[in-house]
C-alpha cells in the first residue's frame, strides 16, 4: 500500500477553495486524508473516528461548530497518522498558536503571513517548537510573493553556506501594478490618484486602498526574507517604511473619501516622476535587506530604464538576490497573487512535508 497523510484544512476563500479543487486533482502519489475542514470561522467537517472526508462535494455538505484551538490539537494529535495542518486564513490567532501545533507533532503549511513576520519572540518559538518534533515541519513559500520560489530558494542558499548580500524586489502585486502604470520609460501624464482609482475599480486594492499605500504588507514580506538571509528584524514596524499615504489624508474617515482627496497630493509624487524620468529613471516601490550594511526599508526606488525592475509588466512581482555566488543578482519574476498561484504553492509545500512525513 501505498503511503498516506492526515490533512487539517482551514479556510474555503479565495485561495482556500483553490486549494482544494488542486488538492483533489493533485498528481502526488501520497493519499492525502482530510480528517479536519473548517469552511469558515463557524462551520467545520470531522468525524471523531478520523474517517477521511470526502471533500469532493464540500459546499453541499453538513458541518457542524468548528473546534476550538485547544480541542483542534488535541484532535491532530491523537490522529493515527501524520497530520498537517493547512491555515489558508489570515487568522492571527490561529498563526500564533503554530508552537503549539508544531510541539503537538503537526507540521504546518501555509500562505499566511501573519505568524512569520509579526514578533521575532513568535517566528524564535515557531520554529524552536518545529525542531523539537521530527513530524514539526514548517513550510510557508506562498507568504512571500505567492507561489513564486522564493523562500524555499532563499533558504537553500542560506543553509548551502552562502552569503546574502542584497535582497530587493517589488513584493506587493497592487504597488507593482499601479507604479508600472505611473511612472513609465515613455513620458506620460497619467495622474498618481488616477491610477490608484484604477487600481480599487479593476479590484486590485484591499477594500481600502490604504491598506496597500501604507507599505506594511511590503514591510511583512521583508521582514519574513531578512529573517531568512539571518537579519534578526524584531518586528514589520522596526525599520523605516514609506508611505504612499499623504500625512494629511492618513485620519480621513472613509475610503472614498480618501481617494476623493488624494488628487490634491499628486504634484508629491509627480515631482519625484519627473526628476527621476530626467534621469532616464521609473519609481519603484521596493522592499530592500541590505546585509552588508545592516539595513531593511520599505522605500520608493529609482531604477535606470534597463534595469529589470523598469521593465515589469501588470501586477508581477520581481526579486533581486545578490549573493556571493550570485554577485549578478539572481531574479526570480511572475505573478506575485492570485488565487491559483498561491495555493499552488500551498500544495507543492504540502506534498514536501508529506514526502518527509508520510506512513
Ligand atoms: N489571495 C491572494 O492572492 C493571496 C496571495 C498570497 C497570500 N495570500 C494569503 O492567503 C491567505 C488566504 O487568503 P484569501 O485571499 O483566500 O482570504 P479570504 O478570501 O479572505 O479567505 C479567508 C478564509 O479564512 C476563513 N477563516 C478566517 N478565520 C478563520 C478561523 N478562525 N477558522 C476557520 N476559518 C477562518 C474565512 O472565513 P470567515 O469568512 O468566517 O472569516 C475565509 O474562508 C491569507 O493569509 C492571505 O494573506 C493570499
Amino acid at each position: 500500500m501505498g503511503k498516506s497523510v492526515n490533512l487539517a484544512i482551514i479556510g474555503s476563500g479565495v485561495v482556500g477553495s483553490a486549494y482544494i479543487n488542486q488538492l483533489i486533482n493533485s498528481k502526488s502519489k501520497i493519499t492525502f486524508n482530510v480528517i479536519y475542514f473548517a469552511k469558515n470561522s463557524k462551520d467545520a467537517i470531522y468525524n471523531q473516528d478520523y474517517k477521511p472526508i470526502n471533500l469532493s462535494n464540500w459546499k453541499s455538505q453538513s458541518y457542524k461548530p468548528i473546534l476550538n484551538l485547544d480541542e483542534l490539537i488535541k484532535y491532530l494529535h491523537n490522529s493515527p497518522k501524520p497530520t498537517i495542518l493547512i491555515d489558508n486564513t489570515s487568522n492571527e490567532i490561529i498563526a500564533n498558536n503554530y508552537p503549539n501545533f508544531l510541539k503537538a507533532g503537526i507540521s504546518i503549511a501555509t500562505p499566511n503571513k501573519k505568524a512569520f513576520s509579526s514578533s521575532l519572540k513568535l517566528w524564535d518559538e515557531i520554529f524552536e517548537a518545529a525542531e523539537q518534533d521530527e513530524n514539526g515541519l514548517v513550510y510557508h513559500e506562498s507568504s512571500v510573493g505567492a507561489g513564486l520560489p522564493i523562500i524555499g530558494p532563499l533558504k537553500d542558499l542560506v543553509e548551502t553556506g552562502d552569503k546574502v548580500e542584497t535582497i530587493e524586489g517589488i513584493f506587493s502585486g497592487t504597488l507593482s501594478y499601479i507604479f508600472n502604470e505611473y511612472s513609465t520609460t515613455e513620458e506620460s501624464n497619467v495622474k498618481f490618484s488616477d491610477i490608484v482609482k484604477k487600481a480599487k475599480k479593476l479590484g486590485y486594492t484591499e477594500p481600502d486602498p490604504r491598506d496597500d499605500l501604507n507599505g506594511l504588507d511590503v514591510a511583512r514580506k521583508v521582514t519574513i526574507l531578512a529573517r531568512i538571509s539571518g537579519f534578526k528584524v524584531e518586528n514589520p514596524t522596526s525599520f523605516p517604511v514609506e508611505s504612499l499615504i499623504p500625512k494629511q489624508l492618513e485620519n480621513v474617515q472613509t475610503s472614498e473619501e480618501f481617494l476623493e482627496k488624494l488628487s490634491q497630493y499628486d504634484d508629491q509624487i509627480q515631482k519625484l516622476k519627473d526628476e527621476a524620468f530626467a534621469k532616464n529613471q521609473v519609481l519603484r516601490f521596493i522592499g530592500k535587506v541590505d546585509n552588508l550594511n545592516n539595513k531593511v526599508s520599505v522605500e520608493i526606488g529609482k531604477y535606470s530604464f534597463d534595469h529589470p525592475f523598469a521593465s515589469l509588466k501588470g501586477s508581477d512581482n520581481v526579486i533581486a538576490i545578490k549573493t556571493n555566488r550570485y554577485p549578478n543578482p539572481l531574479i526570480i519574476q511572475g505573478a506575485g497573487a492570485g488565487s491559483e498561484v498561491t495555493a499552488h504553492g500551498v500544495l507543492a509545500d504540502t506534498i514536501k512535508i508529506a514526502e518527509r512525513i508520510a506512513k
